[in-house]
């Protein structure tokens, strides 16, 4: 079974994007392991990351995105979801990333988000609004080793769709005062959806992203979220770096991680962070 990790936060511009396509890439390229990738977020940066504006425009004309998962939820008379279809082989700019697999998301789910929120609610009923997703993608969830998925910045419907599949999830956050500042809430809130759903949901970590080491409250906050007894933290920081954000770029072709990423640090950054997750699902 597929180890599922979405990544969120209730904070925008963390860096959940980020730090969920580069953990993605580098889970197939360097660990060699199958991947899907699910986008989320309407926003869909972490789908234009992966497979370019261009080709994104051609699906989601076609409705093989996220939106349309979520449309024949509400309205199945209406729309077909066609998983085989959606599901995308092979994306990512990096030639290395070889199992890397997407269903993208679209900026279509913007409207649809509300009108989900108005399903009859309750665990018995079949249109039990936060299992969307996990009734769709079942067919093909062993066909894979992990299942990242990025999220928009809130606790909405469709995030908690996410969270119904999740083996254990993961926070970003910049080490400054309004970044950390939800997080108790964010550990809380997750703890009592695993209630509702009688499933244990493991908060694998907090990640320090954006991380300036001449700053005093990064390093402040940084001292306070190793303190910190709500959620282990990860020891991987990825540091503030141009080249970070350069990577949003899917215009460029890379031959290797490495070359997509940067060599000053971003590689072991990232290496480290799959290593501390392969390490603590596949030691059981
Ligand atoms: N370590 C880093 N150094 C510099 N810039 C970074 C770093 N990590 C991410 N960025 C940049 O910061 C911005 C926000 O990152 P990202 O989009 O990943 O955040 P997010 O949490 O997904 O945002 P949103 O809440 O809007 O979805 C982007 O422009 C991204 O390229
Ligand atoms: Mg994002």
């Amino acid at each position: 079974m597929a180890i599922v990790i979405p990544i969120i936060n209730l904070k925008g511009g963390v860096a959940k994007t980020t730090t969920s396509v580069g953990l993605a890439e580098m889970l197939t390229s360097d660990f060699k392991k199958k991947v899907l990738f699910i986008d989320l977020d309407p926003q869909t940066n972490a789908t234009v990351m992966l497979i370019g504006e261009h080709k994104w425009k051609d699906l989601n004309d076609q409705g093989y995105t996220m939106a349309r998962l979520f449309e024949s939820a509400l309205k199945p008379e209406e729309f077909t979801f066609d998983l085989k279809r959606t599901v995308q082989k092979n994306v990512s700019n990096i030639i290395s990333c070889e199992n890397l697999d997407l269903i993208p998301s679209s900026l279509n789910l913007i409207n649809i988000q509300d009108d989900l929120t108005r399903l009859p609610p309750g665990k018995f009923y079949t249109n039990n609004p936060y299992d969307i997703l996990r009734k769709a993608i079942q067919p093909t969830m062993n066909n894979y080793d992990y299942i990242i998925i990025d999220c928009p910045p809130n606790l909405g419907v469709i995030t908690l769709n996410g969270l119904r599949i999740a083996t254990g999830y993961i926070i970003p956050t910049i080490p400054d005062v309004l970044s950390t500042y939800g997080i108790p809430q964010i550990i809380n809130r997750v703890n009592d959806f695993a209630g509702e759903i009688g499933y244990p949901i493991e908060t694998l970590g907090i990640v320090i992203t954006k991380y300036r080491e001449t700053s005093n409250v990064h390093q402040t906050n940084r001292a306070k979220l190793e303190k910190e007894i709500d959620a282990p933290l990860f020891q991987s920081v990825f540091k503030d770096n141009n080249q970070m954000a350069s990577a949003a770029d899917f215009t460029m072709e890379y031959g290797t991680f490495r070359q997509k990423w940067g060599y000053s640090g971003q590689f072991n950054a990232f290496y480290n962070l799959a290593k501390e997750i392969v390490e603590r699902y596949e030691r059981r």
